[in-house]
């Protein structure tokens, strides 16, 4: 790698998804000193940063991406104190560490939201947010705008007098959104942005990038009854992708560049294509951004190339590095999806989703593994994905906690089925994710014993060493930046980074030969003369 470049054009950052990482104070549920804990593990495994998802107090109604106070810990994950000692350690092992800032929306137990509902209709304390009269005489909501969990984005205020306005929540009901032409709000996330920076961390990454700017006047975006949240295939929509949401990352970028250290702004941001994409990474907005066509394409050769070129092209314009994702605590986990037959789909959890083979889907996720971090760019993974864990699909009802669940009327279980706790050691639950005796959030599979970070890491084949070893081998390789195709055939990926590093990726039915392509550095499987179905290998070009 070329260390010259700023770190994150390269950067392979792991999510930390917190409530589900590592509990060090025995409540079930993990916190910072659980994390702090685990950094060894971390730094073996050979990752750059981490991002550490909401650790701000919050009445946890969308685990904790509810901000009720954008500048504290909530005190079951912790304190201000053990983030500094987080951040220290984790910088003493040369790990950096990249905050969550949820943006968009608040807590309803936020201050601000608390002094809107007291104040009432037309008070300065509702201007920001979206308060709005209903139609219909005040019965029907002020537009079709709808909700990324399920039903509208409005949810009606019941006054001291009865039913009163509207407010707008593109997410839960317990998630107001802000409006950001509020000067107020805009300058209050100036001071938010500061005091993390400040705090010493390396980045932030964006949540909900794309909602926090509204068409004026709050059109109808004209989505049909029934219609779900699909804002990958939008163009044009009133609430989302809006062309002043980038006011927003360019005033923070601004905040950003007077720090030293290179610090990173890198947004989630699902929207209609690369092109839409790479405006939010152009010179002067954010960093980096997560690349969800990737996420989202099928296990198919001519799919996945079309995503890489197509994300390679469109963000070479505005000189971004490209990162790519596979899985995160809002998707379901890539070795299920790859175990499906339409491998594509069923992300969010539908109930209807076609059953999985596993053993196909840890193959293709192990392939997979070796492909994303050969691309140019930089990588996200998910905590456990090194671990080759499965979604858990069999989570009872009543264990579910993801608004989801409540807001489809029980028809899409949602995200926790890829946020059970991490198994690390020992043969039954809570697999040293808590102390002994103590139950989990959600409850840990009892198959899971043989998936532990413990006893992957003394199997040389495990997933954890395959990983290990690729990190450590991407550390080192003097890799380029232009990536080379190579025509190996259809359903063959295949394509060098320079002379020191060829990838290979056999998504057809057969066996390829690897006959004079070069010494094998790394493989998913075990490649001999040929590179099995399913399966992926690093070589040094002959
Ligand atoms: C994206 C986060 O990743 C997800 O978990 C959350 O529900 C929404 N944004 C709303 O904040």
């Amino acid at each position: 790698m070329d260390h010259r470049r700023p770190w994150w054009r390269t950067a392979v950052v792991y999510e930390v998804y917190l409530r589900s990482f590592a509990d060090g104070n025995g409540d079930g549920l993990g916190d910072v000193p659980g994390l702090r804990s685990r950094l060894p593990y971390l730094a073996d495994l050979g990752v750059d940063a981490l991002w550490v998802t909401p650790w701000y107090p919050s009445p946890m109604a969308d685990g904790g991406y509810d901000v009720a106070d954008h500048r504290d810990v909530d005190p079951r994950f912790g304190t201000l104190a053990d983030v500094d000692a987080l951040v220290a350690d984790a910088h003493a092992l040369g790990v950096r560490v990249v905050v969550d800032l949820v943006a968009n929306h608040t807590s309803a137990e936020h201050p601000w939201f608390r002094a809107a509902l007291a104040a009432g209709p037309g008070a300065p304390e509702r201007s920001r947010y979206f308060f709005r009269d209903g139609r219909a005489g005040g019965s029907a909501p002020p537009n079709d705008w709808i909700s990324a969990f399920g039903g509208p984005a409005w949810t009606r205020v019941t006054g001291p007098g009865g039913p009163e306005q509207w407010y707008l929540h593109l997410f839960a009901p317990e998630q107001p959104d802000l409006d950001w032409t509020s000067p107020e709000v805009a300058d209050d996330f100036d001071a938010t942005v500061r005091f993390w920076l400040d705090r010493g961390v390396d980045g932030i990454r964006v949540d909900a990038a794309p909602a926090m700017a509204k068409v004026p006047g709050l059109p109808d975006a004209g989505h049909p009854p029934g219609a779900s949240f699909a804002s990958s295939e939008w163009v044009g929509n009133p609430h989302w992708d809006v062309d002043e949401v980038h006011e927003v990352f360019r005033r923070w970028r601004r905040i950003g560049d007077a720090y030293d250290g290179d610090r990173l702004f890198v947004s989630e941001a699902v929207v209609n294509g690369p092109e839409r994409l790479a405006r939010y990474v152009r010179p002067d907005e954010l960093h980096t951004t997560f690349n969800f066509d990737y996420l989202k394409a099928p296990w198919d050769a001519g799919a996945l190339r079309t995503v890489v070129d197509g994300t390679l092209a469109a963000l070479a314009p505005v000189g971004a590095p490209a990162t790519w994702v596979l899985s995160s605590h809002d998707e379901t986990r890539h070795v299920t999806r790859f175990g499906r037959e339409r491998s594509g789909a069923a992300v969010m959890g539908f109930d209807d989703a076609p059953p999985a083979d596993l053993a196909r889907g840890l193959r293709r996720a192990r392939a997979a593994a070796l492909l994303t971090l050969a691309l140019p760019g930089g990588a996200y993974l998910y905590q456990g994905e090194e671990l080759g864990l499965p979604e858990v699909e069999d989570l009872p009802a009543e264990a579910l906690q993801d608004p989801t669940w409540e807001r489809s009327g029980h028809t899409a279980r949602g995200r926790d089925g890829c946020r059970v706790p991490l198994p690390w050691s020992g043969d039954a639950p809570p697999f040293g994710f808590a102390p002994d005796g103590v139950t989990p959030w959600l409850p840990q599979p009892a198959s899971w014993a043989s998936l532990t970070a413990e006893a992957q890491r003394a199997d040389p084949a495990s997933t954890l060493s395959l990983y290990r070893a690729a990190l450590r081998l991407r550390r080192e390789l003097p890799v380029e930046e232009p990536l080379t195709w190579l025509d190996l055939g259809a359903d063959v990926l295949a394509f060098d980074r320079g002379p020191a590093l060829r990838c290979v990726v056999n998504l057809s039915a057969r066996p390829v030969p690897l006959a004079g392509l070069g010494r094998v550095l790394l493989g998913s499987g075990t490649p001999g003369e040929a590179l099995a179905p399913d399966t992926a290998v690093w070589l040094a070009p002959a």
